[in-house]
């Protein structure tokens, strides 16, 4: 099959029609109807959709749910959250149940600074080169005075530039660094145009320095990006309470005592084995992406700066940290979380403006408080589960409707192969035989 030409240009029947002819089995018009069934009845929505991303052919479906019972700082929360993990909602939930009636979450916000850089090479005197970075430092910020008049309306705009000395790392390698606060925006665009300007500067600052001569002048952007890592965009939250008041854990025969005892060793194993930590950090975003989602953030940046930080001194390990001190039992999580509550689709998606009315219209600060305490909460309910009950048990429960859809079960059968698996072990094999069963 030959390369496609304008793929982007074509009607979107048209598109079908090209993937049903090589990629797909089925008839065009089926797969139409079928794509069609999964749009908005609003053309002016389903246009919004399309023109989030591009190719659109219809959209893809994901829950959206809520977990309530969050206190923060004193105050109520209920918690949006879009994810295809089923018990995911529901473990967040009891987390933030279980502390709610132990004094709830607690959260502060570190630091809000974002970076990026122009990365260039430079083969001249690295010694003029800082002479030069000098006496050009103001002429960059002057020259980025009108992209950043409307950040600094805001509070925020440009915090510094720095010139680094990366010939360490590569041969000639530089960058120009900067520091942004971005206040309730996500900012890359931001960043991205101060940055690509800072690069056109260099370029023509450097062609008439005065010290420069001959080959000295050559200087070669090779890019100007953001940073996704974002060590000082940093949130903590933490929960803690007398260990006593934890409670008994009868299911496991583990008594207060035992259970911090537990808990707090399975939080160490995260935090010197990086495959557990893996899993338990997997665990956290299962519960900060589904908010990172809900509120039209974008989760793969959360994702790809929470993993660097979590191996920030070499090797990877847990984001959160569990201890007893004097009695008290605590756990904790420090977290760097980018995020923005205007901007990108936070007020384009109909449903992320939605989610942010629900946590009250929230700051960029608040938003990360907020995450934080899900991620906590989702890890704190299943290492909990983990070390006491197992996480099989919650898990196959949740699953039970997707395996009884799976073999098309009536509204009847499921409610009657929910109440049959109350107090019975949930496996695929076993739902089917059952089915096997009633149906006769
Ligand atoms: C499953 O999505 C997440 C867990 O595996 C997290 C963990 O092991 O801590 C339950």
């Amino acid at each position: 099959m030959s390369t496609i030409k304008g793929f982007s240009k074509l009607s979107r029947t048209d598109k079908i029609a090209w993937l049903a002819k090589h990629f797909l089995t089925s008839n065009p018009l089926d797969i139409a109807r079928e794509f069609s069934s999964f749009m908005h009845n609003s053309a002016e929505t389903q246009r919004l959709f399309d023109g989030i991303s591009e190719n659109t052919l219809t959209n893809f479906y994901m829950p959206y749910g809520v977990a309530p019972n969050f206190v923060i700082n004193g105050r109520a929360y209920v918690i949006p959250m879009v994810i295809e993990e089923s018990s995911v909602v529901a473990a967040a939930a009891s987390g933030a149940k279980f502390w709610s009636e132990r004094g709830g979450f607690n959260a502060e916000v570190v630091s809000t600074k974002k970076v990026g850089h122009v990365h260039f090479i430079w083969s001249g005197d690295g010694d003029a080169l800082v002479e030069f970075f000098n006496s050009t430092k103001q002429i960059l910020k002057d020259g980025v005075k009108d992209l950043i008049a409307n950040m600094e309306a805001r509070g925020g705009g440009l915090l510094d530039i720095e010139l680094i000395d990366c010939t360490h790392l590569e041969d000639d390698y530089y960058q120009l660094k900067g520091t942004f606060e971005t206040c309730d925006a996500m900012g890359a665009n931001f960043i991205n145009s101060v940055l690509e300007e800072f690069a056109r500067i260099l370029e023509s600052e450097i062609a008439v320095y005065p010290i420069f001569s001959g080959r000295e002048r050559s200087v070669e952007i090779v890019m100007s990006i953001l940073s996704n890592y974002t060590p000082e965009s940093l949130v903590k939250a933490w929960v803690e309470c007398p260990v006593e008041q934890l409670g008994a854990f009868d299911d496991a025969g583990l008594d207060a005592k035992r259970f911090a005892k537990r808990f707090t060793t399975a939080v160490k194993i995260a935090n010197v084995d990086p495959s557990r930590a893996t899993t338990h950090n997997k665990g956290i975003f299962n519960g900060i992406d589904a908010v990172v989602l809900a509120t039209g953030n974008d989760f793969r940046a959360i994702e790809a700066c929470g993993h660097t930080y979590a191996a920030r001194n070499g090797s990877y390990s847990s984001l959160t940290k569990a201890s007893v001190k004097e009695g008290i039992f605590r756990f904790e999580i420090e977290i760097p979380l980018a995020v923005g509550t205007v901007g990108g689709l936070t007020r384009l998606h109909p449903l992320s403006k939605r989610s942010l009315e629900m946590l009250g219209n929230p700051s960029a600060r608040d938003l990360m408080k907020i995450m934080a305490c899900v991620g906590l909460s989702q890890n704190f309910a299943a290492v909990k589960a983990l070390v006491t009950s197992g996480i099989q048990k919650g898990h196959m429960k949740m699953h039970l409707t997707n395996i009884l859809n799976h073999f098309n079960a009536t509204e009847k059968e499921i409610e009657r192969a929910i109440q049959y698996f109350a107090d019975k072990t949930v496996s695929h094999s076993g739902v089917r035989d059952y089915l096997f069963k009633i149906r006769g």
